[in-house]
């Protein structure tokens, strides 16, 4: 499986014009990759009770999980931002169940073409697993 970190981080992008915060205002995207080369995207939906709100890679994983996908092997998030929005630590937590093997992607919405790149399990060590 060829990933192409442009093309998902595009993903991301798209996914995040359905953002729903209208609190914030910050409209964050996420796009997950898996083996098979299927793509699904989410955003971050807030609610009137903040606690509630959720990420866009909870989103997106939520989704894709749901929908019965698995292996994945990247995921990109995009935000407007200097650098891209890094992933809170409770996406960090499932990403790293559910998606502990694949890469992480980076940018600013302004600026798509510059990618950071991590990985789900250098983003979250010593994570809390109960299935290792
Ligand atoms: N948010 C995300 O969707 N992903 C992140 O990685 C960081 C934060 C959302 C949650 C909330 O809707 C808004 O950004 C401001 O925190």
């Amino acid at each position: 499986m060829k990933i192409d970190p442009k093309k998902l981080i595009a993903a991301a992008a798209e996914a995040r014009l359905g953002s729903v915060s209208p609190y914030s205002k910050f409209k964050v995207g996420a796009a997950l990759l898996t083996k098979r080369g299927e793509v699904i995207g989410g955003a971050n939906v807030e609610s009137a009770s903040y606690g509630l709100t959720c990420c866009a890679e909870r989103i997106a994983l939520f989704k894709a999980l749901t929908d019965g996908r698995r292996d994945f092997v990247a995921v990109a998030v995009v935000a407007r931002c200097d650098g891209g929005p890094m992933p809170c630590g409770a996406c960090r937590q499932l990403l790293r169940e559910y998606a502990g093997d694949a890469k992480v992607f980076i940018a600013d919405s302004d600026d798509l073409k510059t990618i950071r790149k991590f990985t789900v399990k250098g983003l979250l060590p010593s994570a809390f697993v109960l299935v290792p």
